[in-house]
């Protein structure tokens, strides 16, 4: 087993800084293409953790920093000691790093320039929008390194592109570049360059920061179970959730901003 790190690590692994309610968390391992050391899988979760209690953040942006990529996947050339399947099986249960997104419910973004592999691109699978750079290049190439995916790819991705697109992804472990990931809607967005990725996923998150934040929260919430609910219990829990939000001080502030043609101003209650 490794040792758990230490708390103040310098450079960090994992990065935030802040444009207004917009938290930039950068991947910080540019010299080994931010593959996902045991710093990266302690830190994320925490970062993602405080990010959601922090009243000031209304969206998550994750990319790939300064790195020539956003994710080459896990550090292959970490070093553990010799384990027995029952013991990595308890660790990665333990750990379940991965699980630190599904417990955010603010937005969150991934901006993927460069390789998004195997565990770098099930964290883009975790996040809730993903736009990408056109040098952007996918896959999970993990059978063939004798694993599968172990961050969720073998489940997240055929809610995403369906079962037959992410077979055929799992199975023979190919590259996609970021225009086949558009069409088949691994990515919704394409920027226009690798330079402008970034300031358009600024954008875009900032454009969701300005919307009513409760609002933003339950919709992901009910979005999200879709995947896992009958028809029937997902419209039950939307149900839920819209009579919840008619009575928010931010539904009175847009239909009161409506009538007096302004912009609305959300406080998040
Ligand atoms: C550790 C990695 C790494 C990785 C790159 N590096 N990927 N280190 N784990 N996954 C390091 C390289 O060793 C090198 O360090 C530096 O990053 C730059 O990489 P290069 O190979 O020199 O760059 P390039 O020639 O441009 O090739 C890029 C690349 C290649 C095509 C992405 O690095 C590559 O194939 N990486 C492995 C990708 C992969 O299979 N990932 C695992 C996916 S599976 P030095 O110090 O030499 O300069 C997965 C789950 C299972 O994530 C994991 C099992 C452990």
């Amino acid at each position: 087993m490794l040792n758990p790190a230490p708390a103040t690590i310098e450079p960090r692994a994992v990065e935030t800084e802040f444009h207004g309610e917009v938290a930039l968390v950068a991947l910080n391992r540019p010299d080994q293409l931010n593959a996902i050391n045991e710093e990266i899988r302690l830190l994320l979760p925490q970062v993602l953790e405080e990010l959601e209690h922090d009243d000031a953040v209304r969206v998550i942006l994750l990319h790939g920093g300064t790195a020539r990529g956003f994710c080459a996947g896990a550090d292959i050339k970490e070093i553990r000691a010799a384990e027995t399947a029952l013991q990595v099986r308890e660790r990665n249960m333990r750990r379940a790093w991965i699980d630190g997104f599904d417990r955010v419910t603010k937005p969150v973004i991934a901006a993927v320039h460069g390789h998004c592999l195997g565990g770098g691109m099930e964290m883009a699978l975790a996040c809730d929008i993903r736009i990408a750079s056109p040098d952007a290049v996918f896959a999970l190439p993990e059978t063939g390194l004798g694993l599968i995916p172990g961050a969720g790819g073998t489940q997240r991705l055929h809610r995403l592109v369906g079962q037959g697109r992410a077979l055929d992804l799992l199975l023979t472990g190919d590259r996609i570049d970021a225009a086949e990931a558009h069409r088949i809607g691994l990515v919704t967005r394409l920027a226009a360059d690798r330079q402008s990725l970034l300031d358009e996923a600024l954008a875009l998150a900032q454009r969701i920061a300005g919307r009513a934040p409760l609002a933003t929260a339950y919709v992901k919430e009910a979005a999200r179970a879709a995947g896992d609910l009958t028809l029937a219990a997902g419209q039950a829990l939307e149900r839920n959730l819209f009579a919840l939000l008619s009575t928010t001080a931010d539904k009175a502030e847009a239909a009161r901003a409506f009538k007096e043609k302004r912009k609305p101003v959300f406080g998040g209650k």
